[in-house]
């Protein structure tokens, strides 16, 4: 690589740094060669041709030594480099290496590699980038190479390596750094750089690989810098990310204190104190939280359902960092994270419009995306209006209830999200709401209540454990101050029922609470003595509760007793567990 290939036009790439020793237009000898380093473009081409020709031939294999070091292969006739870039498939990321080939011919510039719309239109953005940092843009024919070329790539975070891969294949960025550094983000046309999706689980993965770091956005320096044991660089622009890849711009690896950033965002802005009277319907909730079981609240309107529902993350236990982690990467690859909020320490809280999709619900679409069962994940995904959901819509969250993910399968690919929820549903007992209601008159006829009940009749109803109505709350008890436990009282004794469950199932897999026992779970670990059976045969033939109200009447019970902290289902467990059922109990039809 040496003399007389250094043509003319490579020493176009090579320009003079200035310092007051050496001002520019005065390169001669040896000792003015050591301020010389390879930018391309950034004086104007008429100067630096100046330099070039007024470099003693002798100072040739100085820049040559200097151009090895960096790897590149300028001077000949193929320049290839190869950056690291990754991206997220369902919530867990991947290296894909950026390859860019920079060969002489008619200029062209294309993207190989299974790329999306998104990756596809980076040229022209990575095109305006490069021109509008004051570099050059090679007029030559560029081939960018997404491997491994069999998983489609998606959006717009392959702009920075694109970039960064075609000036280091002419040579502007040492490639040295590169080799240890994932690099990722979207670019502006002004060389700019844009916040992407999904940056946690590909922290996650550059730790798992053992790589030295990401060079990113500013604004995904914090979800970064969670993830311990890499260096997180963030990078404005461009220009930015190029200088200190070249080591001309030291950056300071980002830090955050994860202990602090996990105590600020686990705290919630509303609690269970808010919500005056209803004993009956928090202690229900409170049983339900604490065994992990699905609810559903039927009343007329205005009576506080949204309202309770929405309080309902508060009182679940608290949540620990692995947890955290997790319903994270979620957010992130959903693009949902909040620059300020790295981390989501607190239990979300999904409340999608009745009107939502399939694809909406569980997740997928043309460029799959996490549904809202999986941005619900460990925390409460609440269905207002209930019935008003399409029975089509209804229908696709029986899957992840059961398996607690979503599978999503394409021709190409298949994908999971994880989706372990608490389920709430809310609806009114009739079509105009005020079937329960003392103080109003109902209009609907009887055959539209039936009709409005058996929308949710069949499968889904097998997957909620409690119902309980939700009477108007009287003046009296609205006008007067609230009364009741605040979300963290509650949440002790939760926390309290969780630990003994966690106990009860500590050799098994994938079961935590009470609600994910099956049937035979139920035979082992739900015995009853002959007075509760007594008891809940009397409920099932007297009360007319059908047959499937009977296991779950029994896991409920179980719930309640070790919330006690009772060994025994005690009668006074099923009893409660029994004035969970209005639905089965058909009280109003
Ligand atoms: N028990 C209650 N304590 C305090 N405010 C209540 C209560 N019930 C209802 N409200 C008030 O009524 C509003 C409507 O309640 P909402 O939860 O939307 O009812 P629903 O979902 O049953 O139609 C609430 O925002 C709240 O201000
Ligand atoms: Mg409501």
């Amino acid at each position: 690589m040496c003399g007389p290939s250094l043509g003319r036009r490579r020493y176009g790439w090579v320009t003079v740094r200035e310092s007051p020793d050496h001002p520019r237009g005065h390169v001669c000898g040896t000792r003015a060669m050591g301020g010389i380093t390879p930018l391309m473009g950034r004086g104007d081409e008429g100067s630096s041709d100046f330099f070039l020709a007024s470099i003693p031939k002798k100072c040739y294999s100085y820049i040559c030594r200097f151009e090895e070091e960096r790897h590149v292969y300028s001077g000949c006739d193929v320049m290839l480099a190869r950056i690291f870039a990754s991206a997220v498939l369902g919530i867990d990321a991947y290296i894909v290496e950026v390859e860019a080939d920079i060969v002489r011919g008619l200029p062209s510039f294309s993207t190989v590699g299974l790329p999306d719309g998104a990756v596809k239109e980076s040229k022209e953005r990575v095109t305006a980038a490069i021109k509008n940092s004051g570099f050059q843009f090679p007029l030559k024919r560029i081939t960018i190479n997404l491997a491994p070329a069999d998983i489609r790539k998606e959006g717009a975070a392959f702009d920075l390596p694109i970039a960064v891969g075609i000036l280091a294949a002419v040579g502007h960025v040492s490639t040295k750094r590169l080799k240890g550094c994932v690099v990722l983000g979207e670019l502006s046309l002004d060389g700019g750089l844009r916040p992407v999706k999904g940056v946690l689980p590909v922290a996650v993965h550059v730790r798992d690989q053992g790589l030295e770091g990401i060079v990113l956005p500013q604004e995904n320096a914090r979800e970064a810098a969670i993830v311990d044991g890499i260096h997180v660089y963030p990078v404005q622009t461009l220009q930015e990310a190029v200088d200190f890849l070249n080591g001309e711009r030291p950056l300071e690896p980002f830090h955050v204190n994860v202990a602090e950033l996990f105590d600020v965002g686990s705290r919630y802005e509303v609690t269970f104190s808010d919500v005056k009277g209803q004993e009956h319907v928090k202690r229900a909730l409170e049983v339900a939280a604490a065994g992990g079981h699905n609810v559903v609240l039927i009343g007329p309107p205005g009576t506080g359902k949204t309202m309770l529902a929405r309080r309902v993350p508060t009182i679940l236990p608290d949540m620990t960092l692995e947890e955290a982690l997790e319903t994270t990467k979620i957010h992130s690859v959903a693009g949902l994270l909040e620059p300020e909020r790295a981390l989501v320490a607190t239990r979300p809280f999904r409340a999608p419009h009745h009107t939502i999709s399939d694809a909406g619900l569980i997740g997928g679409g043309h460029v799959p995306r996490p549904g809202e069962v999986s941005l619900a994940h460990y925390g409460v995904l609440f269905l207002d209006e209930l019935p008003e959901f399409k029975r089509n819509v209804l229908e696709v969250l029986r899957q992840p209830m059961e398996d607690n993910k979503v599978t999503i399968s394409r021709a190409a690919f298949s994908l999971t999200y994880p989706a372990s929820f608490l389920l709430i549903g809310a609806m009114n007992p009739c079509p105009c709401g005020y079937l329960t209601d003392p103080t109003s008159e109902c209009t609907c006829t009887p055959l539209q209540v039936q009709r409005y009940m058996s929308k949710i009749s069949g499968p889904l109803l097998d997957r909620i454990d409690i119902h309980i109505e939700v009477p108007p709350v009287h003046y009296k008890e609205l006008s007067g101050e609230p009364t009741g436990e605040s979300s963290e009282t509650i949440r002790e004794r939760i926390n309290r029922a969780r630990r003994i469950q966690l106990k009860r199932f500590s050799a098994r897999e994938h079961m935590f609470c009470n609600a994910h026992m099956e049937a035979r779970d139920i035979r082992t670990y739900c015995t009853i003595d002959d007075k509760g059976d007594d008891l809940l045969r009397l409920a099932i033939t007297r009360l007319g509760l059908s047959a499937r109200a009977y296991d779950r009447i029994l896991k409920v019970s179980r719930t309640i007793a070790d919330l006690e902290g009772a060994a025994d289902i005690l009668p006074e467990h099923i009893s409660e567990a029994i004035q969970y059922r209005s639905l089965d109990r058909n009280l109003w039809m």
